[in-house]
């Protein structure tokens, strides 16, 4: 698992292996409005403010996955031991 830090919500969570990001989440009562859940979409996009995720989803472009601003939380993980968003 990874931590995830809800920046303007003043939470954090350990995202386990077997839940996304957006489940973690709305386990601590933060929901992320979504529809695809397949990362197809882009509704779920949250601003990354500190760590690498791991895009799993197919929204952003390679560039803009490598800008690593931006993470599909209904899909995509982390490279790092933990991410914070501005959520
Ligand atoms: Fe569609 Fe995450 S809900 S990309």
């Amino acid at each position: 698992g990874f931590e995830v830090v809800a920046e303007a919500s003043g939470k954090e969570v350990t995202v386990g292996p077997d839940e996304t990001i957006a489940q973690a989440l709305g386990r601590i009562g933060i929901r992320v409005q979504m529809s695809c859940e397949q990362g197809v979409c882009g509704t779920c996009m949250c601003t990354v403010l500190e760590g690498i995720p791991d895009h799993r989803d197919s929204y952003q472009t390679d560039e803009e996955k490598a800008e690593n601003d931006q993470i599909a939380v209904c899909c995509s993980r982390a490279l790092t031991p933990r991410l914070v968003l501005d959520i």
